[in-house]
């Protein structure tokens, strides 16, 4: 494959959120049919975000949500078809683990339904105790007021 047009960023006005959206309708099963709001949302709230383009093509994704020191969690990891099985996915999750928010985070988590074999050669290991997941039920939308308030006095 040709790299010279390769080029990595981390600057969230480099997203073509168009191209975002087919690429994961294309290839990650777990995010097709998310809408451009939503995807918006989720990089305005993501840090770092990394993408992949061949030339003006998006040909990759990543992001992270990381408290900079002790925790963080890389999400949506995604190499168009065309172009997986040349390194490029191995260097897109180190572009990520090498950022500043990343860089001294203790431990770095993720969530992965089949490519466990992919994240163990760049280092992860299987975590099978500790993950739980809530899905999200509306009525945890509105706090009880005097929950709310005992929160804002305790600073929370
Ligand atoms: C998983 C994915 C990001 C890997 O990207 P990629 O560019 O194809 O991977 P690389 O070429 O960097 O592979 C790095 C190494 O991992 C290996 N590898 C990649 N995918 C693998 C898999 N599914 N099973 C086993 N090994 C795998 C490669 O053989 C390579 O090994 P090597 O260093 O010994 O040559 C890509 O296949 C993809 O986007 N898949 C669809 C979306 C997805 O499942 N994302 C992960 C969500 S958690």
């Amino acid at each position: 494959m040709n790299f010279t047009q390769i080029q990595f960023s981390d600057r969230k006005s480099d997203i073509d959120i168009i191209q975002l959206q087919e690429l994961f309708n294309v290839a990650a099963f777990w995010a097709k049919e998310r809408s451009v709001e939503d995807l918006q949302i989720a990089i305005a709230n993501s840090e770092p975000v990394v993408t992949i383009r061949d030339g003006e093509r998006l040909i990759g994704f990543a992001r992270a949500t990381s408290d900079g020191i002790y925790r963080a969690t890389i999400w949506d990891v995604v190499i168009h078809p065309d172009y997986q099985g040349s390194g490029l996915g191995s260097k897109l999750v180190e572009t990520v683990l090498s950022h500043p928010r990343m860089n001294r985070v203790e431990r770095t988590y993720l969530m992965t339904t089949h490519q466990q074999r992919f994240y163990k050669k760049i280092g992860f290991q299987t975590n099978s105790t500790t993950t739980m997941v809530l899905h999200n039920q509306s009525h945890l939308g509105s706090l009880p007021t005097e929950q709310v308030q005992l929160q804002e006095s305790f600073g929370g």
